[in-house]
């Protein structure tokens, strides 16, 4: 396998290859979600841009302000040059599991689309991705969220996501890019049930199957510290075995009111 924990590995891919790519969806599946979670006056962050093409179709669609970061300067480089003409993205080298270049509770929303994944292919997974999300949750200002899209269902990135305590998390599943386009069809949204997902309870299995066509959108929210719920809503209690498993109020209505979601 590739190593993609490693920038040489991504340096020599974006010289070899300069095409655009989007990993695992692109706008089209993701349309419903970003206009849930991200106003459009938002300033947000994306980290591990590589050659996506999700952040100049958002400014199409209207979003303001998109900082993109990666680790490559290739690609870097690439992105800069081909989006000079558009003021409402910028391009950086950073390495997203820090990024001392940029102030605390700075932006109104993070965008993730394979970087956590990267991350953690990498050596010394486990704490690059607990610094590259403390990093997230440090550039956010508070009650905005972390929009992270991953291939990993809730058993394996639910655990990485409790290492920062303060996030308010649900999770919701959008269907396979390669499946819409081989049925023509609308990529279907859902919200799933949020965890926690020990292997042990029949039920939790059962909402986890039939999931293999389905990528995973985690919509983290910085909770004010000390805010009231807390307790109830972080990563930390999703994992700690309370109650809290099924769709509940507040994984219908966390992100805000007005997309629809089939
Ligand atoms: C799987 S690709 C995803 C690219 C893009 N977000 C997309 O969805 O098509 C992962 C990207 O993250 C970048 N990356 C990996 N680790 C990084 C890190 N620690 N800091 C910044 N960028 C990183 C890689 O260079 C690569 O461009």
């Amino acid at each position: 396998m590739p190593n993609y924990g490693e920038f040489e590995y991504w340096d020599e891919r974006y010289a070899r290859e300069p095409a655009a790519f989007d990993w695992y969806q692109g706008y089209t599946g993701l349309k419903t979600m970003l206009h849930r979670v991200f106003p459009l006056e938002s300033r947000l962050l994306q980290i591990g841009v590589g050659s996506s093409r999700l952040q100049e179709d958002m400014v199409k669609a209207g979003w303001q302000s998109i900082v993109n970061v990666d680790y490559s300067r290739v690609i870097i480089g690439q992105m800069a040059e081909l989006h000079k003409g558009y003021e409402q993205l910028e391009y950086s080298v950073a390495d997203a599991r820090s990024m001392p270049e940029i102030e605390d509770a700075t932006f109104d929303g993070v965008l993730d689309k394979g970087t956590l994944d990267a991350v953690l292919c990498g050596e010394q997974s486990a704490a690059g991705a607990a610094a590259m999300l403390a990093e997230c949750y440090r550039v956010l200002k508070p009650g905005c969220c972390l929009l992270l899209v991953t291939y990993g269902d809730p058993s394996s990135r639910l655990p990485h996501l409790a290492e920062v305590p303060g996030w308010a998390i649900t999770v919701w599943a959008v269907t396979r890019q390669e499946a819409v386009e081989a049925l023509d069809a609308e990529p279907v949204v859902r919200p799933l049930l949020k965890g926690p997902y020990p292997a042990t309870n029949a039920d939790c299995m059962d909402a986890l199957s039939g999931l293999e066509g389905m990528h995973f959108i985690y919509v983290c929210r910085k909770e004010e510290r000390g805010e009231p719920g807390d307790a109830d809503t972080g990563a930390a209690a999703a994992m700690a075995g309370a109650a809290g498993f099924g769709l509940g109020e507040e994984a219908n209505n966390a992100e805000g009111a007005g997309a629809s979601v089939d």
